[in-house]
């Protein structure tokens, strides 16, 4: 077939040379971006009488038609006529002749392909947005059922200090909120109008970029068109957040897998997020965890390839370039799923209260506190860190636990000890005299709930 650039040529490419060279496999899911870009340039087109206005209404009309056809899946592509851009046109002008030739004044494949690709970053930003909100509104939704619940919170993953399950829930909101927020940055980004720089060097139609700017919803144009067409920061922004997203839900899911393990046994699966085994019938296996977990990796990749395949170009266009477009859908695609089975999952889980609660009690986590009573009576931080230090080693050679020594064994270690100390290393009281902003006290969560609900709901 021939070729919409194929006037200097006077032989057709190799069969495998389209195969490699095409990208209509992929790119095709550009396709409403793309209609979306050309009928902006088209009507600008009009309005600039580059074109007369009854040709720009047959263009726009025409778009509109092929898009609906494309939707309705009455659309096939060609290989031939290598990516969306070019499949879109040559179908135009298939349907209306002449006048569909005439679209491409004053574009070039170079700004259309990086104002597609902008656009379609803008909207992967917001759907993933609406499905972390939703994603944080599940947790605070449980958070909010689990004030009370007390567990251990770990550092080195040794039991540290306790905490409550709404507490660490909270932990996973604040990344999200993070998460949020960079992708709200990558839109900022993204929101730059790069159609007007031409194949590399703007062009001499009196195009107008600021009627097309503001037609596709773009905050300003770019001011340098080799940039304008060469720039793909927003891809890799755009592979960055998503990273950070999946190394925050990888994670979660690291802490999830080994919540469910019979070791802790803090948390039980719903059968309809776990798996069996096929040799072993007692296993029910964390896979929707693991997967998560391990596709973290896979957006890791696609971040640090596009990195590197953007790190040697000169100068404007390289068709290396094409190489955005997969790296970028697949994180888009994985982060997606990720999201939303890992809500699912989550908000179908059964919270093991009592053994979370057993689990505080028995592994000295309320040993600050008791140093903090001494502190409270009289003694110095360090000497009162040594003071319990000595009684958890007693304690453990009896096998109990720091409330369960008498007061004589208190005493026998520091005759400073009253009846008071088993106040201040009750657990719940442990928990509830944090209640500095950012602790676990129930009343602090709950107002952090209430807030976040706020600002993250609020905007949906
Ligand atoms: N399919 C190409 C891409 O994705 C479109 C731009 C091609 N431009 C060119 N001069 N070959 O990058």
């Amino acid at each position: 077939m021939s070729k919409m650039w194929g006037g200097r040529f006077n032989k057709s490419t190799d069969t495998m040379t389209d195969d490699f060279n095409s990208s209509i496999s992929f790119d095709q899911r550009l396709y409403r971006q793309d209609i979306k870009g050309s009928m902006a340039h088209a009507k600008m087109l009009g309005k600039q009488k580059i074109i007369t206005p009854e040709e720009s209404e047959l263009i726009i009309k025409t778009l509109g038609e092929i898009l609906a056809d494309i939707e309705a899946g009455k659309v096939e592509f060609s290989i031939d006529m290598e990516d969306i851009h070019m499949n879109v046109e040559s179908i135009l002008t298939e349907r209306i002749g002449d006048t569909g030739k005439k679209l491409h004044t004053g574009r070039s494949r170079n700004d259309q392909v990086a104002t597609d690709m902008r656009l379609y970053v803008k909207d992967a930003c917001a759907e993933l947005q609406a499905d972390i909100r939703s994603l944080a509104m599940t947790l605070l939704d449980l958070a909010n059922k689990h004030t009370k619940t007390i567990m251990p919170g770990y550092t080195h993953l040794q039991r540290a200090q306790p905490i409550t399950f709404a507490h660490h829930l909270m932990a996973y909101v604040e990344m999200f909120k993070r998460d949020l927020k960079r992708l709200g940055q990558v839109v900022e980004m993204a929101d730059i109008l790069p159609l007007g720089s031409g194949a590399l060097a703007t062009t001499t139609y009196p195009l107008d970029r600021y009627y097309v700017a503001q037609e596709l919803g773009f905050g300003n144009v770019s001011m340098n068109s080799l940039d304008g067409v060469s720039d793909r920061d927003f891809c890799i922004d755009f592979l960055e957040a998503v990273s950070v997203f999946m190394m925050h839900l990888s994670r979660f899911s690291e802490e999830i897998i080994l919540w469910c393990s019979s070791e802790f046994n803090f948390i039980t699966l719903d059968d309809a997020f776990s798996t069996g085994s096929s040799i072993m019938p007692q296993k029910k296996n964390p896979d929707i965890a693991e997967l998560v977990r391990g596709k973290a990796g896979r957006t890791f990749g696609d971040l640090l390839g596009f990195l590197t395949t953007m790190k040697g170009l000169p100068l404007a266009y390289n068709k290396d370039m094409q190489e955005d477009k997969e790296p970028v859908f697949d994180a888009f695609d994985t982060a997606k799923i990720c999201a939303v089975t890992f809500e699912k999952m989550v908000g179908t889980m059964t919270v093991n209260t009592e053994v979370m609660r057993k689990s505080a009690a028995g592994g000295f986590s309320n040993a600050t506190d008791a140093a903090d009573w001494l502190v409270k009576h009289g003694v110095a931080f360090r000497d009162a860190h040594a003071i319990i230090g000595k009684l958890v080693f007693y304690a453990l050679e009896q096998g109990k636990s720091l409330d369960e020594l008498t007061l004589e064994e208190y005493q026998a270690v520091d005759p400073v000890f009253d009846d008071s100390i088993y106040k201040a290393i009750d657990l719940n009281t442990c928990v509830n005299q944090r209640d500095l902003i950012g602790g676990p006290a129930e009343a602090t969560v709950k107002r952090a709930i209430a807030i976040n609900k706020g600002l993250i709901g609020g905007k949906k």
